[in-house]
């Protein structure tokens, strides 16, 4: 049945018979923090030569969409201090058979570029925020501004996107005191808030993650002696599995890569900044897309027969292991999460 199925023209699905539907772009591994669980303190980026220019990006993104990929989230790094990114979402905001554009960003510059974001046709908008306090989010981000991501956040609401999600990573020691706080202030801004569990990818030079592991189930338990959860069955077709809460009508939302894998059901591929498509967060399979693009440009056919053939080396899952040295040396930042 799979090679069948793999070749067949206008729909990506993998061996397992899972249906690609979903891509996420990051358009540079550059950010302007550097946060524990995400970067080191001194790393080296891929230099501009190899970038993808946001061009050929905009080619890529047309033809996934010619594929059927209907949801483009636009990640990085921080996705919002790539020069002129703001053309890159008017491009593949317009093309048709997209259902969704959205983006992930630490919230920097949105006091600049939300509007135009939307604009652009962005609809939803996740923000990462992992503290409310000004020296533990400077120690988490180890350059960021607590001020700064608060006005973004202030930006995206006044520009009136559909849904605004609150991404925080919790990490025992560092921020698992604020999980009530974070949830009150996504509350009180009618955003919903995912917690999400630390994947050990790329080396760590701040922490262990093995000893900082603060599981979903830990969250959740904390929340329910505050709020009432009640089970939905709403997905956004991301890993979070969702919980309204009763008192502020939000969304309450768990991603447990280590707790509960949810592999099973992958129907994402990502593009790395310099080109490669990533077949899978967890492992190192990957098809080089800017070797395509640039050896035979404008021949759009090759380029999408490139992506289908990728489909069949698309791994079936993950395995984290905490307690091991991380198998995977790529950083969160280069993958885009
Ligand atoms: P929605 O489309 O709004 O559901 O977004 P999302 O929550 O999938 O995306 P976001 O960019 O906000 O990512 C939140 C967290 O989910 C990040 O830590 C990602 O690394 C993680 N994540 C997203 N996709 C995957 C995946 O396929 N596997 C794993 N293990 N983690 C993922
Ligand atoms: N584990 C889990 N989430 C991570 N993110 C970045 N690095 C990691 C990691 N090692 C999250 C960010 C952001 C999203 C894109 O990925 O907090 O919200
Ligand atoms: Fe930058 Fe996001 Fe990584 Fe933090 S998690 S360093 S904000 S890319």
């Amino acid at each position: 049945m799979a090679n069948q199925q793999l070749n067949r023209p206008g729909k990506l699905i993998d061996r397992f018979g899972r249906r690609v539907n979903y891509v996420r772009i990051s358009v540079t591994d550059r950010c302007d923090f550097r946060c524990i669980y995400c970067m080191c303190e001194e790393m080296t980026f891929v230099p501009r030569a190899q970038l993808l220019t946001l061009e050929e990006m905009a080619t890529i993104a047309r033809a996934f969409t010619e594929l059927g990929v209907d949801k483009i989230r636009i990640t990085g790094g921080e996705p919002l201090i790539r020069r002129n990114v703001v053309s890159l979402f008017y491009s593949i905001g317009a093309l048709p058979g997209l259902r969704e554009l959205v983006t992930t960003t630490n919230g920097s510059q949105l006091p600049l570029l939300a509007k135009d974001l939307k604009a652009a046709g962005v609809k939803r908008i996740n923000i990462s925020l992992d503290s409310l306090d000004p020296e533990k989010f400077r120690r988490i981000t180890r350059f960021g501004e607590l001020h700064k991501v608060l006005a973004g956040i202030d930006a995206a609401l006044d520009a009136g996107f559909e849904r605004i999600k609150i991404n925080s990573v919790i990490i025992k020691n560092r921020n698992h005191d604020e999980i009530i706080n974070l949830v009150r202030f996504a509350g009180e801004r009618a955003m919903d808030i995912s917690f999400i569990e630390e994947m050990p990818l790329g080396l760590n030079d701040d922490h262990n993650p093995n000893e900082t592991y603060y599981s979903s189930d830990q969250v959740r338990a904390e929340l329910e002696r505050a709020y009432t959860l009640l089970p939905t069955t709403e997905t956004t077709g991301g890993p979070s599995k969702y919980f309204r809460i009763g008192e502020t009508g939000t969304r309450v939302g768990f991603i447990s890569p280590h707790s509960h894998n949810f592999c099973g059901s992958c129907n994402r591929v990502r593009l790395t900044c310099d080109g490669r498509l990533l077949l899978f967060l967890g492992h190192e399979h990957s098809v080089d897309l800017r070797h395509v693009i640039r050896s035979h440009p404008g021949d759009m056919e090759r380029l999408k027969q490139a992506i289908r053939d990728a489909m069949s080396i698309k791994p079936e899952g993950h395995e984290f292991d905490l307690s091991a040295k991380p198998v995977i040396l790529r950083h969160m930042n280069v993958t885009g999460g």
